[in-house]
């Protein structure tokens, strides 16, 4: 896997040279993007897709989780081995779409403690509007990891994250399938401190706020909503 800060090719004039974004470039990952990509794929196999992406992407975003060193007994001596502590992570869903990554997070993190919050997207302002939110109380105790397949705007992602934050919120890291240079940016600029883990960041928006070439309605897509 490539862990790299990215310059997405924007002018020096628009864009600042180095964006806190990491883009996995993990063959695997690449080629279950492209058949979510696809119209053609059903949503039974776009939701198992994603369920896998989201486990290729958790073991990325969590490659620098601290460990700490426990005494155990192998069945021939005794040794100290690393161990994640207990209750250190959060795992937030933005609703719906998020639930679509949440259960392969899960699946990788099975004891991490999970929060959601519900925003839609107006569709003509493009605001996030929102209407759940329900977290751990120790989440400034957790490394939380937000969830949500779709960067575009960022409305919804830095309303989230503000959220989160004004919630006391510890430190925060973001999860998408794709990222639009326009999300990537927007989200840099309100959120400078919470690194983006993400399988691509496309071409651009288009007038509607939606990713080009992208994969369409994420929520749709996993739900088949369509
Ligand atoms: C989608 C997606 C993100 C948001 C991204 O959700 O899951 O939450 O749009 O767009 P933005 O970056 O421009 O805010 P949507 O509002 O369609 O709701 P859903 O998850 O209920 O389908
Ligand atoms: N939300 C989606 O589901 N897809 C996009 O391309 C943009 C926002």
């Amino acid at each position: 896997m490539v862990n790299q800060h990215c310059n997405l090719g924007m002018s020096e004039v628009t864009a600042p040279l180095i964006m806190n974004v990491t883009v996995v470039h993990h063959p695997l990952i690449q080629h279950k993007l492209t058949l979510m990509r696809k119209k053609s794929t059903p949503h039974i196999l776009f939701r198992q897709l994603v369920n896998e992406v989201a486990l290729l992407l958790g073991y990325e975003v969590t490659r620098d989780l601290q460990l700490e060193d426990r005494e155990i007994e192998t069945p021939l001596e005794t040794m100290n081995a690393p161990v994640m502590p207990d209750n250190k992570l959060c795992i937030v869903s933005i609703l719906r779409a998020g639930n679509g990554l949440l259960d392969g997070m899960l699946t990788l993190m099975p004891s991490a403690a999970v929060g959601h919050v519900g925003l839609y997207r107006d569709p003509e302002t493009l605001q996030a509007v929102e209407y759940y939110y329900k977290v751990p109380s120790d989440i400034s105790n957790r490394l939380t990891i937000v969830v949500d397949p779709m960067l575009a705007t960022a409305n919804s992602a830095i309303a989230a994250v503000e959220r989160l934050k004004q919630g006391g919120a510890g430190p925060l890291k973001f999860v998408a399938l794709l990222a639009a240079p326009e999300g990537v940016q927007a989200f840099n600029e309100a959120h400078p401190d919470v690194a983006i883990y993400t399988a691509a960041v496309d071409r651009e928006l288009n007038d509607h706020g939606y990713i080009l070439p992208g994969l369409g309605d994420a929520g749709d897509r996993i739900f088949g909503t369509h």
